[in-house]
């Protein structure tokens, strides 16, 4: 369990809902240090001398059944503010004598508007004539527990917001975490400054700081070797070790030759000169384009091109001696993904995060600064590292590159293609001030080919499928509105620039139903 006994804070109990992160990222945002676990971590905390207040998050569950994951009574005894979102509404209930049903007559999904029953600290600046929220819920409470009052109804939910007359708990049924509902934000803003009192205590700059010190105290004078993508997590890592301790931090880049045109290289060039780190670039291009030639399968591709980057990437490291420490990317997001609210113990890391087991077979270390951090707080961390905004804000981009974007077997002509139209697509991107809205862009190569026309002649080459998708985090994505004058264009670019390619789509599927990489 990650629990920090020393800092004041906010703790979520994530009952399985899909955003409690964005509770999370939230209460940070904020200026709160906030802290998530599950059901069963909470039961076995003894300490909470430091807990300002509890946020109760919501959940698939339903307390209307046999079993369903609850929280100690005795946590109500403790004078600690809670508020509960969704779920943690309706256990509030459930737990204080209310009644729940799950109906599908109080069911609501998307928008409701809010109906002010009495005043409230928690809807201070909030509730307003019509006030927008978002909603998502099967059950409801339909009879008030006992010493509780109704703040606020909907049309289909009268205890739409509650609170306990004498004790600091509130609920409401909708997400204020999201940003659908208006100003969401500003019920967090009350919870923690006017009920929870608790004091600003977290920023990102300052943290830079502890970390910095926090490396030195454990690393001393000992090796560590990092692998260096040069995307936001991997250089950030990167950039603060060598802050703490220069020389003896040992990066290392593989040339998978799956990379975006000259990123790589261009990359290598940044942290050698710019940044003075030490740098080891290995071309190992050719290694992986051969095994790829035959493989078609996305699965198999993936196995095939994470086993070869952890041979090179030791076969690298055995050449240097003393190393004791493998530092990683690993962000909060990760922690909380692989443990689940159920209390099953699946991982749910996703292999890149761990350079495909790398610690287990070297018997390294690990050293992960960042995974106390959400994605947004480590650009920030970027910035006040003085990373470039070119890599800070870089598009996330798949550790099997465009090994996956490439679909069927992978090629060197393939590869060639691919980079050249990504590299159009992308910079048109940046030159119409559109790469910064969009969550992640890339060009992918189709395994078919079709007919056309050019001057005279007849063509038979291959398909492009553009995507950009706006997300959060990746988990759900739209697909991105360009106007049709940028379609024509870049169209017309990469089929008149491109030799290979004379046919463009753009791919036009959220997800869900589909996903953002096509393998
Ligand atoms: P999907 O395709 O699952 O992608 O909607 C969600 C996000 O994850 C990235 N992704 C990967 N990243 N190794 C990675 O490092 C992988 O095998 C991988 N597969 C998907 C994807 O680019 C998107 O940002």
């Amino acid at each position: 369990m990650r629990f920090q006994k020393e800092r004041e804070k906010i703790l979520i109990v994530d009952f399985g809902s899909q955003i409690t992160k964005l509770i999370g990222r939230n209460i940070r945002e904020l200026g709160v240090y906030s802290e998530i676990l599950t059901p069963q971590e909470l039961k076995k905390l003894k300490n909470f001398e430091k807990i300002k207040g509890v946020i109760l998050s919501g959940g698939p569950s339903s307390v209307t059944s046999k079993k369903f994951p609850t929280i100690p009574k005795q946590l109500f005894e403790k004078k600690i503010p809670i508020l509960g979102i969704c779920y943690g509404l309706q256990l509030i209930a459930k737990l204080f004598g209310g009644k729940i049903k799950p109906s599908k007559t109080t069911r609501e999904f998307g928008r409701a508007y809010l109906i002010k029953k009495s005043s409230s600290l928690l809807t201070k600046n909030f509730l307003k004539k019509k006030t927008l929220v978002w909603m998502s819920h099967e059950d409801a409470v339909v009879k008030l527990p006992l010493n509780f009052k109704v703040v606020a109804s909907t049309n289909n939910s009268k205890l739409t917001i509650i609170e306990h007359q004498n004790k600091n708990i509130y609920g409401v049924q909708f997400h204020p975490e999201v940003t659908h509902t208006n100003n969401g934000k500003q019920i967090f803003k009350n919870f923690l400054f006017l009920i929870c009192k608790i004091k600003k205590n977290w920023n990102i700059p300052s943290q830079k700081i502890r970390l910095i010190k926090e490396i030195r105290k454990k690393v001393k004078n000992a090796k560590v070797i990092c692998a260096l993508s040069g995307g936001v997590d991997s250089s950030v890592v990167a950039l603060l070790i060598n802050r703490a301790i220069k020389k003896n931090l040992i990066c290392i880049m593989v040339d998978t030759g799956l990379m975006r045109k000259n990123e790589f290289k261009d990359t290598y060039r940044i942290f050698k000169k710019r940044y003075k780190l030490n740098v080891k670039l290995i071309d190992a291009s050719k290694l992986f384009l051969k095994k790829l030639k035959y493989i078609s399968g996305p699965e198999k591709k993936r196995k095939v091109i994470g086993k070869l980057f952890i041979r090179v990437f030791e076969s690298e490291a055995k050449k240097y001696r003393n190393i004791k420490f493998l530092a990683q990317g690993t962000l909060y997001p990760d922690i909380i993904e692989s443990r689940s609210s159920t209390g099953s113990k699946t991982s749910k890391i996703k292999s890149h995060h761990n350079v495909g087991g790398l610690p287990k077979k070297m018997k390294f270390k690990l050293i992960e600064p960042l995974k106390d951090f959400f994605k947004d707080e480590v650009r920030i961390l970027g910035r006040s590292l003085n990373l470039i905004n070119k890599i800070n804000f870089k598009h996330p981009f798949p550790g099997p590159g465009l090994g996956i974007r490439i679909i069927g077997n992978v090629t060197p002509e393939k590869v060639k293609i691919l980079q050249e139209a990504d590299f159009i697509f992308i910079n048109e991107l940046i030159e119409n001030n559109l790469y910064n809205k969009i969550w992640q862009a890339y060009a992918a190569l189709l395994p078919i080919k079709t007919v056309g026309v050019m001057g005279d002649s007849r063509t038979y080459e291959y398909v492009c499928l553009l995507r950009a998708v706006t997300s959060q985090d990746g988990m759900t994505a739209d697909y991105f509105n360009f106007s049709k004058n940028f379609l024509d264009r870049i169209s017309n670019r990469i089929v008149n620039n491109v030799k290979g390619i004379n046919r463009v789509v753009y791919d036009i599927t959220s997800k869900p139903p589909s996903t953002i990489e096509l393998e």
